[in-house]
């Protein structure tokens, strides 16, 4: 199918040579003269060409109209001839690229293709962490299902969302997939850990800073905000930032605005903003640490992640989970857990929630001899609370039955894990998927596998292994000569 590509232009003749030029190119062009329409067209388009300077509503204009809609399709902008300091304007405002009068064919085209590949990349990417289960929360208890519904229910309105939960119960991961539910998952996903930035520092990293504006600011700084803008900003640990900077960011909230360190002016940005912590708020606004003003405007839809001791029949579920994903993310053999080792797993305490679930997955995925997990394997927690909590926990074919309810039919168990492993299509499908998120990957990565590694988050000895077993030593070579890499 042919891209779709909007012009934007209020000369008539270079609409027009515009129009011809990327028509032969095989793409399907619609023309404009004004920004309204502009704004009014480009959600039906993959790509738009927008100039700068035009008589009316101007470019940089109907640039930022269409960022505060939350339109995400790629924008680049047409400067005058040596106006290099609204280009870069416009790129700071939300456009993808800017080109500069006279145009060229060979630039229009290079530019459009750039920006159409990384907007493809970022769609796949998406799709395939989705398909890949990387970003799925599972669970069926009722405090799950109650979470699902929560993400179901939020995740499509541009509503401020505040998670809230202790440690380890996956507040990360209901943000990703509430932004991915969202109508700006195209847009960036911009995570801010609020409890690694140094005090003196988090005003700028989260608003930016001008060149000179403290000692130390040698360059200036596009504020995350800003680089969230048309997406979703995740503001983690929000329990441990300052009050100065809980000021600012109520003003973001408020009025859209964001002003940088140093900076005369301010930058509208449209994000949508999703907060976690796991301190209590609502003690901390009684000490005079959390301005309350603040906890209303996040809380707007409070989401609560429960412990996992609330919801111990979810725990043979997520070892299968965490079991299959670091099989497949690591290139390792599938290993079976027998009911027996899922019910020691499920009779423990879990003071670390999924987190120290998914850890200890993993080390017995690595530490087990032989493709069978028993009881025996799982060695005893070492935390002295760790007595069985609440009602004993049964474990029939990988699933939690109440105690003197009968098993329904054969182990299912053996079932569920032979259908993640064996069905020679599914392994199939997950191959290529991982193959073509490595292909991604690696392409973003300029080919060097240190980064891609890095990306990706797994060992290089890994990723070298994966390049083979998908004959994708080409594809790293050819990256790389593309980038000038040697
Ligand atoms: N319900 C779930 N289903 C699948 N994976 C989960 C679930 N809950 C948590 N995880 C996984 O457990 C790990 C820890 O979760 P996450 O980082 O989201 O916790 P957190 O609540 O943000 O913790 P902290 O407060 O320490 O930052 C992650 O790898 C996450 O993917
Ligand atoms: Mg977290």
């Amino acid at each position: 199918m042919a891209y779709r590509v909007l012009i934007c232009d209020d000369e008539a003749d270079i609409r027009e040579s515009l129009r011809v030029l990327l028509t032969d190119e095989g793409f399907e062009v619609t023309a404009v003269a004004a920004g309204a329409n502009a704004v009014a067209e480009a959600p039906d388009h993959d790509a738009v060409l927008l100039d700068i300077k035009m008589a009316g509503q101007d470019g940089l204009e109907t640039l930022a109209q269409l960022r505060r809609r939350g339109v995400t399709t790629p924008v680049i902008m047409i400067s005058g001839h040596g106006d290099v300091r609204t280009a870069m304007e416009a790129v700071r405002a939300g456009a993808n690229d800017f080109l500069e009068k006279p145009l060229s064919s060979e630039h229009v085209l290079n530019a459009l293709r750039r920006v159409l590949d990384s907007s493809r990349l970022a769609r796949e990417n998406e799709e395939l962490r989705r398909r890949l289960g990387i970003t799925r929360l599972v669970g069926s208890a009722p405090v799950m299902k109650k979470l699902l519904a929560d993400v179901a229910k939020a995740a499509p309105t541009p509503a401020t969302i505040l998670i809230v939960g202790p440690s380890g119960t996956g507040k990360e991961l209901v943000a990703r997939s509430i932004h991915e539910g969202s109508a700006v998952r195209s847009g960036p996903f911009v995570q801010v850990n609020c409890a690694a930035i140094p005090e003196t520092l988090i005003e700028s990293e989260l608003f930016g800073h001008e060149k000179g504006s403290f000692t130390g600011a040698e360059r200036k700084q596009v504020g995350k905000f800003v680089e969230a803008d048309g997406g979703t900003i995740f503001l983690d640990e929000i329990g441990d930032m300052s009050l100065s900077a809980q000021a600012k960011v109520l003003r973001v909230l408020q009025e859209g605005e964001v002003e940088p360190v140093g900076s005369p002016r301010v930058v509208r940005v449209k994000v949508r903003v999703i907060a976690a912590t796991n301190r209590d708020l609502t003690k901390m606004i009684g000490q005079g640490k959390f301005r309350e003003d603040l906890y209303y405007r996040l809380a707007v839809i409070p989401i609560p992640t429960p412990a996992l001791a609330d919801h111990p029949e979810d725990v043979p579920a997520l070892v299968l989970h965490f079991a299959d994903l670091f099989a497949r993310t690591n290139n390792y053999r599938p290993k079976r857990f027998t009911d027996d080792a899922l019910a020691a797993l499920a009779a423990r305490a879990w003071p670390g929630n999924v987190r120290e679930l998914k850890n200890l997955v993993e080390r017995l995925m690595i530490m087990t001899d032989g493709d069978v997990i028993d009881a025996s394997d799982v060695e005893p927690s070492a935390a002295p609370d760790a007595a069985p909590q609440g009602p004993p926990v049964v474990v029939r074919g990988g699933k939690v039955v109440r105690e003197g309810e009968e098993p329904e039919g054969p182990l299912p168990v053996d079932e569920v894990w032979g259908r993640l492993v064996a069905i020679p299509a599914l392994q199939a499908f997950q191959d290529e998927a991982e193959r073509l998120y490595l292909v991604a990957k690696l392409a973003e990565n300029g080919g060097n596998v240190t980064r891609t590694a890095e990306a990706i988050e797994t060992p290089r000895s890994n990723l070298y292994k994966k390049l083979d077993r998908y004959g994708l030593k080409r594809e790293r070579d050819e990256a790389r000569r593309e980038e000038g890499t040697p």
